[in-house]
């Protein structure tokens, strides 16, 4: 019987909007020279034990350590981790939180739900502090993709509408409603049939392939006066058509690296204001510092409804996610938005306070801002040497590469940055891809600027080479 997922009529996989593909002719290679036979057993037990799913099984290696930047293989080969899923800002196995977790596991290792506990208390007041505006409501979670379902539900009941728009290409996470709201068809496809009613999308801002056909200058950005934010002007069209809109979701910079051109979420915030519809920010991967401000909104000077958090929030070593809103939207008392086992457990509690007080105490923010606009640099300079680069962008340490075949026709040079992956880790760096053809860098905020020096020269190298092949 013919599988709903061969009805697919996409030209390009839908896995490469996420990552790089882990059923290529390029993995095939890269795994048939680079693996022994130890690691080849471990990855077949792992074939064989889990359901296979795009971009994480069949794997791409195992490894056996993780400390600050780098990862090993079970090959003692190590690799700075400019991927590290964006949980790692604090670096892999940070001393200072291992101990601050033991000690918590002894002190008070579990609170059933309906006790309240100092660690869980101290962390909601923490969020409150650093979040900004007057976000200071919270509910936590295990997973990011759990937290974006409890704003969901908070707008819902406080607008006492359902409807929301969000970005085509975005990943909220996997479950039905943060998929609902996600635009990748790799969550969303045939497979697992209808989502959530109501869930409107619009094409995102994406400055280098505007949707709208908007030309970009040589330095990838947008004339504002040409373009007038058509993309900020879609919501607000969407918003004023639906005229029932409960939230508008979105990741204030893109995890593709998109950046939003200056005025967009102003612009859009003033929409949702208009229009009776609570802005949404997910900062489930830029959370905490990564693009070199506490939050990725501090950098538009604005301020969401609500904002969710997750990823890095557990120090790479516990997960935890929060949605933390506004005081006014605390309405719903005999309704349970988020009723999870592990919500208010101390130990998960511990490690999230943990993890923002190392951020700021390391100075991890600025550092990130720092060495995120170095790397920026030393990358527009490559730019100027190699063809392949269409495009260089980002904001502190959540940065995109984008390789194309012809800097005028834009077309994607997906195999060369497939080929520039495997090539880099071969030289001990790792990083994904996003949408097939984007070398997406995302260090740990701990990443010195010698570090970072030593991953773009690793780069540099791996792009001559392919020019010279
Ligand atoms: C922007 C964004 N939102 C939500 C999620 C989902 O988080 P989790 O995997 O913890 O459910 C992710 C995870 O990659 C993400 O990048």
């Amino acid at each position: 019987m013919a599988s709903a997922l061969d009805n697919r009529t996409q030209s390009r996989s839908p896995s490469q909007s996420e990552s790089d593909v882990n059923l290529s002719a390029r993995r095939a290679e890269w795994s048939g020279r680079a693996l022994d036979a130890d690691t080849r057993a471990l990855l077949a037990r792992d074939s064989k034990a889990f359901l296979h799913q795009s971009v994480s099984t069949p794997c791409l290696n195992a490894i056996a350590k993780a400390e600050g930047i780098w990862i090993e293989d079970t090959q003692a080969r190590r690799y700075m981790d400019f991927h590290g899923n964006n949980v790692h800002h604090i670096g892999y196995g940070h001393p200072r939180l291992k101990q601050a977790i033991a000690e918590q596991m002894d002190a008070l290792p579990f609170a059933p739900r309906r006790f309240v506990s100092e660690p869980a208390v101290e962390l909601a007041e923490k969020l409150g502090s650093i979040t900004p505006g007057d976000l200071s409501k919270v509910l936590f979670a295990t997973g990011g993709s759990d937290a974006v379902e409890i704003a969901l539900k908070i707008a819902r009941a406080s607008t006492g509408r359902f409807k929301t728009i969000s970005f085509w290409d975005a990943f909220h996470g996997a479950g039905f409603g943060a998929s609902s709201v996600g635009g990748e068809q790799l969550f969303r496809g045939p497979a697992v049939g209808p989502l959530l009613a109501g869930a409107e999308h619009v094409a995102p801002f994406a400055c280098y392939r505007c949707p709208y056909g908007y030309a970009t200058g040589a330095d990838g950005k947008p004339d504002l006066d040409i373009c007038r934010l058509a993309c900020a002007n879609m919501v607000r069209y969407v918003l004023e058509r639906e005229g029932d809109i409960a939230a508008v979701i979105a990741e204030p910079a893109r995890a593709t690296s998109y950046m939003p051109p200056p005025g967009f979420w102003a612009s859009v915030r003033q929409a949702c204001n208009d229009h009776g519809a609570l802005l949404i920010f997910d900062e489930i991967p830029t959370g905490l510092g990564k693009t070199g401000a506490m939050f990725s909104c501090n950098h538009d000077g604005v301020v969401p409804d609500i904002l969710v958090l997750g990823k890095s929030l557990g120090g790479g070593i516990l997960p935890i996610a929060a949605a933390v809103c506004r005081p006014e939207f605390d309405i719903a008392g005999d309704y349970a938005f988020g009723h999870y086992t592990h919500e208010k457990n101390p130990v998960l509690a511990r490690a999230a306070l943990t993890t923002i007080e190392i951020v700021e105490d390391e100075g991890l923010v600025e550092n990130a801002e720092r060495v995120g606009a170095h790397a920026l640099t030393r990358l527009n300079e490559m730019k100027t040497r190699h063809p392949l680069i269409g495009d260089v962008r980002g904001r502190g340490l959540l940065i995109g590469v984008e390789l194309v075949l012809d800097r005028d026709s834009k077309e994607p040079a997906d195999d060369a940055a497939e080929q520039i992956m495997y090539a880099a880790l071969d030289r001990g760096l790792s990083f994904k891809t996003s949408m097939g053809n984007i070398l997406t860098l995302t260090p740990p905020l701990v990443t010195t600027l010698e570090q970072m020096d030593q991953a773009i020269d690793i780069l540099d190298a791996c792009l001559q080479d392919l020019a010279a092949a």
